[in-house]
């Protein structure tokens, strides 16, 4: 099995800090395998609907005592191990008095990066904002707010349908509200990376990724529409990378051999200095 050897390098440890690893799961034993195999590599953990309601669902009383006693410890103990690298995937939407009011008790979570959808309107995205900013997890950061602009698994064809324009239009203005109310970044599909970089307004947002796909062990786009390479991705400006199923679910190429051929190429991709990025 490939590891890294030692302490990471610079390079090899700013490589790191750019994956991060979607840990789109229903299960907590497979949780704390994958993190596991996974953590080495990716700076990150995305944390979506899929365990938000796992954990949720020990407060219900359909699952005995004992065992939501016994889950909640275990779930305790990966939180402790993901400290400071939890990518909350709230995609909060909702009216601006809802939205700050989850965000504050999210802040209180200790996590690192939050999402909002950037159609929730201007102001719901503000809220969010204000409410992440003012609040300050245990290394004293504040929470960073990225907002969702367009779903991968939209193409054009379907968002002229719903949103009555074009991808790439619908990812701009969705862009647009983001840089509106002060969010810290946008996630979008790798096609918008060169277009968004065009314009100056939007050069200090972070562009997380999602819709990533090695191209030589991984063949499926699942249900993407709007898909990139990993080093394409990286040269194109994206400051992180989610990635999932390509590292969950790769046939005949087990987890933690996955994350490390991301690394791998995450690395080649990256300039010698962080300046140049
Ligand atoms: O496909 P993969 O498992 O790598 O997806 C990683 C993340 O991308 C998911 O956790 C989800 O939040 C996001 N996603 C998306 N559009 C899709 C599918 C997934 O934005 N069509």
């Amino acid at each position: 099995m490939p590891v890294l050897e030692g302490v990471p390098t610079t390079k090899e440890a700013r490589a790191i800090e750019k994956l991060i690893f979607a840990l789109d799961i229903d299960d907590l034993k497979t949780a704390e395998q994958l993190v596991a195999d996974v953590l080495p590599y990716a700076g990150y953990v995305k944390i979506g609907y899929e365990f938000m309601y796992l954990m949720n669902e020990l407060s219900f009383p359909h699952v005995d005592d004992e065992t939501a006693h016994l889950k909640l410890t275990n779930f305790r103990n990966l939180m402790k191990i993901l400290s400071g690298k939890i990518f909350w995937d709230a995609k909060l939407s909702d009216i601006p008095n809802q939205v700050k009011q989850a965000m504050e008790i999210i802040a209180r979570y200790g996590v690192r990066m939050v999402t909002v959808h950037a159609n929730s309107s201007v102001e719901s995205l503000r809220a969010v904002v204000e409410a992440a900013h003012a609040g300050r997890n245990g290394n004293n950061h504040s929470v960073r707010v990225l907002a969702v602009t367009l779903l991968t698994s939209i193409n054009d064809q379907t968002s002229y349908r719903d949103f009555n324009r074009s991808a790439k239009a619908q990812v701009m203005q969705m862009a647009t509200n983001a840089v509106l109310a002060g969010a810290d970044g946008v996630f979008c599909s790798g096609e918008e990376l060169e277009f968004l970089s065009q314009f100056p307004e939007f050069r200090n947002l972070d562009k997380v990724v999602t819709g990533v796909r090695p191209a030589t062990y991984y063949a499926t786009y699942d249900d993407h529409h709007r898909v990139i390479e990993p080093q394409k991705a990286i040269r194109a400006g994206a400051k992180h990378l989610v990635v999932g199923r390509p590292i969950r679910r790769a046939t005949g190429t087990p987890p933690a051999k996955a994350a490390y051929l991301i690394h791998q190429e995450i690395l080649k991709a990256l300039p010698e200095s962080d300046s140049a990025e």
